[in-house]
Parts: C-alpha cells; structure tokens; sequence
C-alpha cells in the first residue's frame, strides 16, 4: 500500500491517479481544506502533518510514503512525522523537495527544507529526494487575470526558467515510490527547456486561441503581490531565482529523461491540458 500526502494537490493528484491505475492499494492524505477529489479506488484519510499522530491510521501496512510539506516545512516535526511512519511500516519515502536546497543552499527561504531532507536521509529508511525547479503550474496564479482581462503581470519578463510539469513529478515519484533502484538517489526535476514568463503567456494564448497581454511588473510590484499570501523569506527567494537564476538553475537536467526514459513535457503540453482553467 502507498501513502501520497498532500494527494489533492497538483503532485500529488496525478501520482495518487498513477498509483492506483497499477492496482495497488493507495491512501491519499490531505486535511481536507481543499476539494476531497481523489480517483477511484483511493481511499482518503484526513490528517495533518502538524499533528503526525494523525497520520497514524493511514500508515498501517503501507510500503512507501510519499511526502511533501507546504511551503518550506517550517512549521513541522519531521523527526516526529518520520517516527510514525517507521512505527507504521514504512520502508520507503520519497520526498518532495525543491530545487533550490541544492543551488541556494544559504539561502534562509529554503533552510527548513534542507533540514527535513537531512532528516530523511537519516531515517534508516529508503529514501529518494525529488528536488524540482518551478512549476509551470504556479501559471494558475494568471488565470484570473486571464479570464476576467486577458492581460498577465508579471516580473523578468524575459528570463528563463525550466519550469517543470508536476505530472513528470508525479511519473518520477510512482517509479521511486514502487522500485528501490531509486533509493539513495537525489534527482533534480527541470522541464526541457528554457522558457520566460513571456512565452509561457504566449504558449497560454496558442492554447486559447486568442491574444493574451503581458505587462511587466516591477520586482516591487511582485513582492507587494507576492507578500499577500507567502512568508517574506520565501518571497525574497523566489524573487531571487525568477530575477536572478543561477547557472545551475537555468541548466536542463537529464533527471527525468534518466527516470522516465523519455524527455519531460514542454509547458505549451501543460498549457494544452489545463486550458479549460483559463477560459
Ligand atoms: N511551486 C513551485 O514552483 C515549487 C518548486 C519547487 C518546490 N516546490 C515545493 O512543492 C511543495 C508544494 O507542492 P504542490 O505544489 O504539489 O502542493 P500543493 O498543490 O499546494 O498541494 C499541497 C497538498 O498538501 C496538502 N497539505 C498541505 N498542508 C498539509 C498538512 N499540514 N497536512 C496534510 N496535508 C497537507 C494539501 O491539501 P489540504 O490543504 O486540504 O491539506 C494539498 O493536497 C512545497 O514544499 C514547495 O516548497 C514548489
């Protein structure tokens, strides 16, 4: 049986999805603050990571533990959480990191998480770290400007980023999740290509068929917007690698490709899939 915390999220809903369409058994874990959809056959289980004495119940008879914190983690017990699970069974965890605990490793929005990874890696469980770049899902954050003005703002206009479809994620994480060849392996998750705010707007709109606007924010501008719903070390971070990427984070890892045996999805293929979101 798997575990998938954080199983309505946007890994996390895909990897419950593969998982189950093997036939193995899968409990998804969420608080519940968001919609409970998960795919048939999954059993949910409402816990949080805060209390893992919650997360009791659903690790009983699992083989692999899927995890990830919101956020940095800050505000967790992961020796606590990682206490559970080796009392409930656990022989594996695959954890969801961020890219930037590897090439920022200073950096204080990423500390908690350099942390937790450290602790995994201790636990005396099999483990495997997914540390991937940004999201081209965090495009979900234009789709109400889009909808209701289709124009996006949006800051570094014309850097570059390899921003990574959470469903190669999800992929990545059911072959770690199901074989031990990955145990011990730390793998860094990028797209296939560069692209800049400009262009994954442009990709939106060839899936929309119609013009969408761009208009470049200042960094202040972003991080007034951005302050309204992440902590302020976190901004200052993401501002950091949006405006300022290093080598590392603009280089195309062969991460997926050596996971999948096939290249990782292009952002115009996410746009493809998600435009309904946007309409
Ligand atoms: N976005 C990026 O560009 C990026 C890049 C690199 C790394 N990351 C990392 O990726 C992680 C976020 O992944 P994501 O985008 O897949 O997440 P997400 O879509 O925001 O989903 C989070 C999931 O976790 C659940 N959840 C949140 N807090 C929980 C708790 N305390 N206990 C149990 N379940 C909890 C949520 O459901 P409920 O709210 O209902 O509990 C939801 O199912 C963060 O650690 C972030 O640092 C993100």
């Amino acid at each position: 049986m798997f575990v998938v915390v954080g199983a309505t999220g946007n890994v996390g809903r895909t990897l419950s999805s593969i998982l189950a369409a093997t036939g193995a058994a899968v409990t998804a874990v969420s608080r519940g603050r968001r919609p409970l959809a998960v795919p048939e056959g999954v059993r949910h289980h409402r816990a949080d990571l805060e209390r893992p004495e919650s997360l009791r119940p659903a690790l009983v008879g699992a083989e692999a533990l899927f995890l990830l914190v919101e956020g940095a983690g800050a505000h967790l017990d992961m020796a606590d959480i990682l206490r559970v699970a080796t009392a409930g069974g656990v022989k594996r965890i695959v954890l969801q990191s961020s890219q930037a605990v590897g090439t920022r490793p200073e950096a204080a929005s990423h500390a908690p998480l350099h942390a937790i990874e450290d602790l995994v890696r201790r636990s005396g469980l099999g483990w495997t770290i997914l540390r991937p770049g940004g999201f081209a899902s965090n495009a979900f954050a234009w789709a109400d400007p889009i909808r209701t003005a289709r124009t996006v703002a949006a800051p570094f206009g014309d850097v570059g980023l390899p921003v990574i479809d959470p469903d190669d994620i999800a992929e990545v994480a059911a072959v770690a999740l199901r074989d031990s060849g990955h145990d011990g392996r730390t793998y860094e998750l990028t797209g296939p290509a560069l692209s800049t705010p400009r262009q994954r707007v442009a990709d939106l709109a060839a899936a929309l068929r119609e013009p969408i606007g761009f208009v470049e924010q200042t960094p202040d501008e972003a991080r007034e917007q951005m302050l309204r719903f992440m902590p302020p070390p976190v901004v200052e971070g993401t501002l950091a690698i949006l405006g300022a990427p290093t080598v590392r984070e603009q280089r195309i890892s062969p991460d997926v490709a050596e996971v999948l045996g096939r290249s990782p999805r292009s952002f115009a293929s996410w746009a493809a899939r998600n435009i309904d979101v946007f309409r």
